[in-house]
């Protein structure tokens, strides 16, 4: 008997989404490895076996044990993409978009991304931590075990550092991962808007080096778009990131197109967003390991009535993720159960897809799968479990919680 044992039973289904650690592409995403009336075996935050109740039964005397009749059990959900360093909902935004106006529009008028930025220059980073671990326990009790976490409404060196400071504070003070990354590149401050290479240059020499040396952040992001960054500037950032042994993401596609190819040199673990594609750009996604993040609520929030194309890149061989995109303008939920159900209703994935696409493929766009999204011996112990008999339910209650209990490394 190993110390700290739990043990996990009679679950109505068990999703280990078990198999290799490459990102789940076509027929893959629907397999979730399920076993009815599953148990597992916990031991000192990491499992140590999956099966049936009766085959674990046998190899565990004392743990203590969980029992987890019509719930369903699966890994932690991996929040892939989430912006939680801000200080204010933007309701101005809100309600200028309920009445008419759209994202551009709203940015011009002084909305938008820099409608955050006064708010975390003025808070301190104790308030900070404490707004991203309250978003981080929201985050948990919906499911959630891993989370990336950007900067971005700093906006200038303090700022930016700041921002990275309070996520490692909440980090601290959260049983569950969390991944950090440097947003610098979201939009340009207004004291450089006369010359946004300055800001771009300040980035690259004095920003990214900076959250490197202090071990601040592992990705550097960057907001590739009209109004935000140029391709070229995106590069220049994104070298800038290698050249610092830190790793790439980026936000793309979102309101225009840029094409993905032009990142390959970096091998960004994943690009975001992706309403704006061609069939260029998906015939290269299908052949790298950069995961395509989808971000539906976002689409939903913006009330927009089109969504990316996620029937196309499963059915082309593009390995998708779906993220909730968490931040004050475009996406203010921190529940990948409501993601799931809109990219059911909304992008015609199927409930299993979803699955696959907020666990194990999260974990490839984190480069987390050898210790992430799914449940095998060795992987940590994040587990989600649901109130209901079969995983379909997931994405089909949808704005309610039927998240029972979540496990961090085996932490309540
Ligand atoms: O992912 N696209 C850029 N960033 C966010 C929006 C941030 C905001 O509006 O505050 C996004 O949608
Ligand atoms: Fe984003």
């Amino acid at each position: 008997m190993k110390e700290n044992a739990a043990l996990l039973t009679h679950a109505s289904q068990l999703l280990t989404l078990r198999g290799n650690v490459a990102p789940r592409r076509g027929s893959r995403m629907s397999d979730l490895g399920v076993i009815p009336d599953g148990a597992v075996l916990i031991a000192n935050g990491k499992i140590s076996a999956v099966g049936t109740t009766d085959e674990l039964r046998k190899q565990s005397t004392n743990a203590d044990e969980i029992d987890c009749r019509n719930k369903v059990v699966l890994p932690g959900f991996v929040d892939s993409h989430t912006h939680p360093v801000f200080a204010a909902p933007r309701l101005i935004d809100f309600e200028k978009r309920i009445a008419g106006a759209n994202y551009e529009e709203i940015a011009a008028a002084g909305g938008g991304i820099r409608a955050s930025i006064r708010g975390v220059r003025e808070s301190s980073v104790s308030e900070l931590a404490d707004r991203v671990l309250k978003a981080l326990n929201e985050m948990s009790a919906y499911g959630t075990t891993t989370v990336e976490a950007k900067s971005g409404y700093g906006l200038d060196f303090d700022s930016e550092l700041k921002s990275l400071e309070a996520i490692q504070r909440a980090a601290q003070r959260w049983p569950g991962t969390v991944v950090p990354t440097l947003l610098a590149a979201h939009v340009v401050p207004p004291e450089h808007r006369d010359n946004p290479d300055e800001y771009v240059r300040i980035v690259c020499d004095e920003m990214i080096p900076a959250a490197a040396q202090r071990n601040l952040a592992d990705y550097v992001d960057v907001f590739c778009e009209r109004g935000a960054f140029t391709p070229d500037q995106s590069v220049r950032i994104l070298r800038a990131a290698v050249a610092n042994g830190l790793k790439t993401r980026i936000h793309i596609g979102q309101l225009t197109h840029t094409a993905v190819e032009l990142f390959a040199q970096f091998h960004p673990a994943s690009v975001d967003h992706l309403d704006h594609l061609t069939d260029a750009d998906i015939a290269w996604l299908a052949k790298t390991d950069t995961v395509a993040t989808l971000l539906p609520a976002a689409n939903y929030f913006l009330g927009l009535s089109t969504f990316p194309p996620a029937r196309k890149l499963i059915d082309s061989g593009v390995a998708v993720a779906l993220a909730t995109d968490y931040n004050p303008g475009t996406s203010p939920t921190t529940s990948m159960p409501f993601v799931l159900s809109v990219a059911c209703t909304h992008m015609k994935m199927s409930p299993a897809e979803a699955i696959t696409a907020a666990t194990i493929n999260g974990a490839c766009a984190l480069n987390l799968q050898h210790r992430k999204g799914s449940l095998e011996p060795g992987k940590d112990a994040d587990i989600a479990i649901f109130d209901a008999s079969d995983y379909r339910e997931l994405p089909y209650w949808f704005g309610v919680n039927r998240c029972w209990k979540t496990l961090r490394g085996g932490t309540p």
